[in-house]
């Protein structure tokens, strides 16, 4: 069969069914055009990787890998797919560490999931000291997987606790914590109900994770740090309220993503109330 025709017979959109046939012929989807035929072997396993898809199954979870940025990481059942709005904050975290502390800065990645953030940073930017923290024993190994080779040290911890012997010494905290309302759960698509509950959900207003990160973020950091923490896109102005209600931020704002969507918080932690007073 050519491969034009095993693509179409999926009934797919062919973006996706192209790169599951990549993946059945274990070749990169650049290579795909210089296939020339398709076995009946592989054209069945094609049409059963179709047929799962057709059910609601991410299309990540069925080639078992995702691209995010300049990286790609291993994803499956028990690990947050990686989506493409949190490239940009990945990129604002980038032109903070450029503009600021560079190959000397102390990162943390919280709720850092397959380690897709992780991953890009120390990728684009290698040289500062990386740690990125995550709850879920079964988002571990692929945690674990993913940062081999990096640089980046991952550590199994709650958020609200973790990396204590760092405190007030971070440059920089970046976070995609889980932020979807409870209330909405009805509402959402098959495909997204695949990724953990903990990595989706969070209370019944989608702020209970954030709230821990104003906390956390406020003792990691050093004064002057900074911290990013993407949000839902109804949490344009309730995010941003999180941190100025804390106390201890500066230079609060919120971004947008490509779509015009709300979509993360930035803020910087304020100078110690007595830096700069002179000791009697
Ligand atoms: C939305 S996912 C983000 C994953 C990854 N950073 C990304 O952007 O693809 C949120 C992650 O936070 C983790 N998580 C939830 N509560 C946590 C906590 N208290 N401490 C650390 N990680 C937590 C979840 O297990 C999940 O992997």
């Amino acid at each position: 069969m050519r491969p034009s025709a095993a693509i179409r017979a999926t009934g797919l959109p062919a973006h996706e069914a192209r790169q599951l046939l990549a993946h059945v012929l274990g070749v990169d989807l650049r290579s795909l055009p210089l296939v020339p035929r398709v076995s009946d072997a592989d054209a069945a396993a094609l049409a059963a990787l179709a047929a799962r898809r057709r059910t609601g199954e991410p299309l990540q979870h069925l080639t078992g890998r995702a691209f995010f940025r300049t990286v790609e990481v291993e994803v499956g059942p028990g690990v947050f797919v990686p989506r493409p709005e949190t490239e940009l904050l990945a990129g604002w975290a980038l032109d903070v560490l450029r503009a600021g502390p560079g190959a000397s800065a102390v990162v943390v990645e919280l709720c850092a999931g397959s380690g897709a953030i992780s991953r890009a940073l120390a990728t684009e930017l290698p040289g500062p000291e990386y740690h990125a923290v995550e709850l879920s024993g079964e988002a571990w190994p692929y945690l674990v997987r993913n940062l081999a080779g990096t640089g980046v040290r991952p550590v199994l911890a709650d958020m609200a606790q973790a990396l204590p012997e760092l405190d007030g010494r971070v440059d920089l905290v970046v976070v995609n914590p889980p932020y979807v309302p409870e209330s909405v759960r009805d509402t959402l698509p098959a495909d997204v109900l695949h990724d953990p509950d903990l990595a989706l959900f969070a209370g019944s207003d989608g702020l209970a994770a954030l709230r821990v990160v104003v906390a956390a973020s406020a003792r990691l950091l050093r004064p002057g740090g900074w911290v990013g923490a993407e949000h839902d896109d109804t949490h344009g102005a309730t995010a941003p309220a999180l941190f100025a209600a804390h106390g201890g931020f500066t230079d609060i704002a919120d971004h947008r993503d490509l779509l015009g969507r709300d979509r993360f918080v930035v803020a910087r932690r304020a100078p110690r109330p007595d830096a700069g007073r002179m000791t009697p």
